[in-house]
C-alpha cells in the first residue's frame, strides 16, 4: 500500500498522481490535504513517515512546493529514507542505490507528465542490495561518525 500527502502546494500534483497511481492498478491513499487551504509541509510530511517507519505502507509519496521541506522533515523518522527526485533516472537510482521509500517532488519545480514517470519509475524499481546494502544500513548510524 502507498501513502500520499501534501501541502497546499502539491494538492493539484497529488490528485494526479492517485488517480495515475490508481489507473496503473496500485492501492494508494490520500492522507491529505484535501483543498487548497494552506497548511504547514510538517504535519503532513509526519502522517506519511509515520505510516512507512510503522510498516503500515510500504511506499509513501510526499509533494510540497519544491519537495524539501517534505524530504528534511520524513527524513527524520528512524527508517524513513526519504527521497526527492527531479526525473526519472534520480527516482531510479533511489530505489536501485538508496532503497528509498518515501519519494519527495516538488510541485513548483517538476512538472505533471515528467513527475507521473517518476513515481511509475520509483515504484516498478527495486533495491540492488549488495554493496549498497551495507551503506543504506549505515545511513542510520550517526553516532559512528566518519
Ligand atoms: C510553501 O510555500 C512552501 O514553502 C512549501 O511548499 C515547500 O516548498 C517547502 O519546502
Amino acid at each position: 500500500m502507498i501513502v500520499i500527502a501534501s501541502d497546499h502546494a502539491g494538492v493539484e500534483l497529488k490528485a494526479r498522481l492517485v488517480a495515475a497511481a490508481r489507473a496503473a492498478g496500485h492501492e494508494i491513499t490520500d492522507l491529505g490535504p484535501a483543498d487548497t487551504g494552506s497548511v504547514d509541509y510538517p504535519d503532513f510530511a509526519h502522517r506519511v513517515a509515520a505510516a512507512v517507519a510503522a510498516g503500515e505502507a510500504g511506499r509513501g509519496v510526499l509533494i510540497c512546493g519544491t519537495g524539501i521541506g517534505m524530504s528534511m522533515t520524513a527524513n527524520r523518522h528512524p527508517g524513513v529514507r526519504a527521497a526527492l527526485c527531479h526525473d526519472a533516472f534520480t527516482a531510479e537510482m533511489a530505489r536501485r542505490h538508496n532503497d528509498a521509500n518515501v519519494l519527495c517532488l516538488g510541485a513548483r519545480v517538476t512538472g505533471t507528465g515528467v513527475a507521473e514517470q517518476v513515481l511509475t519509475v520509483f515504484l516498478a524499481t527495486g533495491f540492488e542490495g549488495g554493496r549498497h546494502q551495507r551503506r543504506v544500513a549505515r545511513i542510520e548510524c550517526a553516532e559512528e561518525g566518519s
